[in-house]
């Protein structure tokens, strides 16, 4: 039977399976039902960089009630040190505890604010890796492109100093120049790159005519969003990649594999089909490096992205009738 495992950002899995960062990942239970089931490593639900600074701000505002200004300047900065949502590093330290595979911690981030600090406590709690789920929405016409691609570079270079564990940072799609912000995060010291997140999507209800949302799960189809760029980034960075996305099946595990990506990330099929489902995608691809013989993942992994013709067929962005018989 072929070996699974892999390397991702040092860490060593069983198999490439990896619970994205959502509800199923919330408690240490669910850690704990996530590693039963199979999984290669989990990511925890994110912590917002909003609560860690809602927690910040509690705690100095009722220092400032007591504290001479002078000394609170130097209280600031090591509250952010001391103190952070101590519930989620409670999570981290249950869940690292209780399961033998690698547990990474996630923080959603749109800043490199005093929160970073609390990096430093994710990693003494016993988190494997920290992700960093980082969007900047950029809704204001004043702001250049270079200074929303900024902040990315300020938050990694800022965590990266401050922690030795390995930090991941995962995006969404709508970046301009991905591979150029990408080479920017791994020289600032991101240790993998999951691509990619799938963002909340406002809608408007036609009954109500209200603007609404909710929970909406991915498509199997959407995973070759991230093929894409799996491919033409894992050729030209040296950083692993985590496929992520509408990744639901062994079929789509072994594309991102052969595309370069060192592990994948599943949450919506782990939503619909249950975490038993981790099984299945496990057999599927066993059944699929079996009948070729493949006895480990390295055998395989990145086949399909070192072609300079392949390349040229994932940078291709519009259709031509010859290529696809349509257009
Ligand atoms: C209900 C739900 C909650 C999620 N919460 C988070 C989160 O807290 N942090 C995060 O980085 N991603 C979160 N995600 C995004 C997933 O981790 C994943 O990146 C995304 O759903 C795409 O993968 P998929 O196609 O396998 O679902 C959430 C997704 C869902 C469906």
């Amino acid at each position: 039977m072929a070996n699974l495992g892999t390397s991702y950002m040092g860490l060593e899995l069983d198999n490439p399976f990896i619970v994205g960062s959502s509800g199923l990942t919330r408690t240490p239970a669910g850690v704990e039902a996530a590693a039963e089931a199979g999984a290669g490593a989990v990511v925890l639900k994110s912590l917002f960089e909003e609560q860690i600074r809602l927690e910040y701000a509690e705690t100095t505002a009722s220092l400032a009630e007591s504290v001479h200004p002078e000394a609170l300047a130097y209280l600031q900065a090591d509250i952010a040190g001391r103190f952070g949502p101590r519930d989620y590093l409670e999570v981290v330290k249950k869940a690292s505890a209780a399961v033998s595979i690698p547990v990474i911690a996630s923080v959603n981030c749109t800043s490199s604010e005093s929160w970073i600090e609390f990096a430093g406590q994710v990693e003494k709690a016993g988190a494997a890796a920290l992700e960093l789920n980082i969007y900047v929405l950029a809704t204001d016409p004043q702001v250049k492109s270079g200074q929303v691609d900024q902040v990315y570079l300020d938050i990694v270079s800022q965590v990266t100093e401050r922690v030795t564990m390995p930090v991941a940072v995962k995006l969404a799609p709508y970046i301009t120049n991905l591979p150029r912000l990408c080479s920017k995060l791994v020289e600032r010291g991101a240790s993998g790159l999951v691509l990619f997140n799938r963002l909340f999507s406002p809608d408007i209800d036609v009954d109500k005519e209200e603007v609404c949302g909710g929970i909406s799960l991915s498509h199997p189809s959407e995973h070759r969003m991230a093929l894409r760029w799996v491919a033409l980034l894992s050729e030209i960075l040296d950083v692993d990649i985590c496929g992520s996305r509408g990744v639901h099946d062994g079929e789509a595990t072994v594309k991102m594999l052969l595309a370069g990506a060192c592990s994948v990330q599943m949450t919506s099929a782990l939503f619909s089909k249950k975490l038993k489902h981790l099984g299945t995608v496990k057999e599927e691809l066993c059944a699929w490096m079996d009948e070729r013989g493949y006895e480990d993942i390295d055998t395989f992994r990145g086949r399909l992205a070192e072609d300079p013709a392949n390349t040229n067929l994932f940078q291709r962005a519009q259709y031509i009738k010859a290529f696809v018989g349509v257009g």
